[in-house]
């Protein structure tokens, strides 16, 4: 039998994304960003992000299903992300999906994003996914550890941020800097230039009284009002700003704290693979400390290409593809977006 043919979107964020896959064979993944439109308010607008989505949303399916060069009526499934995710943004993508699974009279699939960008992964080079696996998820709007005993039944949340995301957290000292949204590639391009040993940041929930209490949890919100602190008293006095130190200095706190837990969790779960995925994962010091922190601990590094690993819908469309696969039910019509699905 041949494998499914799926359709997914994905609308959780400021990303409508739609992603054709058969099995895990990528045929399309278009991505309509309002990122340029929340840039103003230095961060994603609700409100803004819905309305996006409900004017990209159907181009988007129909560019998609050119570029995969099929029909609707060819696809096996429908798959959306259900959540978690902006309330309103993601209403727009399930009422889309039930209307296109209801038309074309096909099962449809409700996912939950974390899991997705786990999915996007068997859409690599490196064939199926190996389990188990830990993964550490890094975007704007989640940091999350994962421990995946198998892609369709068994992902374990271990631990997430308590706070801020470490891509909102990025975004925040950038604009501390007087960078432009979203500031975590400028962040980066910065940070080339300084040393990241010139400033100790604190490394949050890392100290010893944390990690027993928060050993997979990650707090970002203490490093930004760190980083903010530093600038300010140096600004009020008419120094002038290393800018590059700072954020490299920054960089390498969240890229150690990221990396230190996540291998403590392959290590603490006696697990030797860890997957990447989140637009964080750009990062150029976040992807040179995992491959050396993994190599060190004789961990497999697994990282999806980079378009696979920001928000899309070709994760939601593998993820949708993977269950079919493992014989699991549609998701009925019942369902509705829930923002803080966990
Ligand atoms: O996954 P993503 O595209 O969207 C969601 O947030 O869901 O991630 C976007 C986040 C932003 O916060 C952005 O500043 C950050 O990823 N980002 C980076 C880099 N590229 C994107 N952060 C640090 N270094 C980068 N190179
Ligand atoms: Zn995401």
């Amino acid at each position: 039998r041949e494998a499914p043919l799926v359709l997914g979107i994905e609308t959780s964020c400021d990303e409508t994304g739609i992603g054709i896959v058969r099995g895990r064979k990528l045929l399309a993944n278009v991505i309509s960003s309002s990122m340029d439109e929340h840039a103003r308010y230095g961060g994603v607008v609700p409100e803004v992000a819905a309305r996006a989505h409900v004017e990209a949303i159907t181009p988007a399916i129909r560019q998609a299903v050119a570029e995969a060069g099929i029909r609707l009526s060819d696809l096996d499934a429908v798959a959306v992300t259900c959540g978690p995710g902006l309330a309103g943004a993601l209403m727009v993508g399930v009422a889309a999906a039930k209307a296109l699974a209801i038309s074309l009279d096909k099962p449809l699939f409700a996912v939950n994003h974390l899991v997705g960008h786990v999915g996007a992964d068997v859409l690599g080079e490196e064939g199926p996914l190996e389990y188990p696996t830990i993964a550490l998820l890094v975007s704007g709007g989640h940091t999350s550890l994962l421990l995946v005993r198998d892609l369709v039944s068994d992902v374990e949340l271990l631990g997430e941020t308590i706070d801020d995301a470490a891509g909102e957290a990025f975004d925040k000292v950038a604009r501390v800097l007087g960078m432009p949204y979203p500031g975590g590639p400028h962040i980066d391009r910065l940070a080339a230039t300084g040393s990241p040993t010139a400033i100790r940041f604190p490394r949050g929930l890392s100290q010893p009284k944390d990690m027993a209490a928060h050993r997979y949890d990650f707090s970002f919100s203490g490093l930004k009002t760190s980083v903010a602190r530093w600038v300010e008293i140096r600004r009020d006095a008419g120094e002038e700003i290393p800018l590059g130190d700072v954020a490299a200095s920054f960089r390498e706190a969240v890229a150690d704290v990221l990396l230190t837990k996540a291998i403590a969790a392959c290590s603490d779960f006696n697990v030797p693979r860890l997957l990447l995925g989140g637009g964080v994962v750009a990062n150029a010091r976040i992807r040179e400390l995992a491959g050396q922190k993994c190599a060190d601990a004789g961990v497999t590094l697994r990282v999806p290409p980079l378009a696979l690993c920001t928000d899309n819908g070709a994760m939601i469309a593998a993820l949708a593809a993977e269950l079919i696969m493992a014989g699991a039910q549609p998701s009925g019509m019942d369902f509705g977006a829930d923002s803080t699905l966990p």
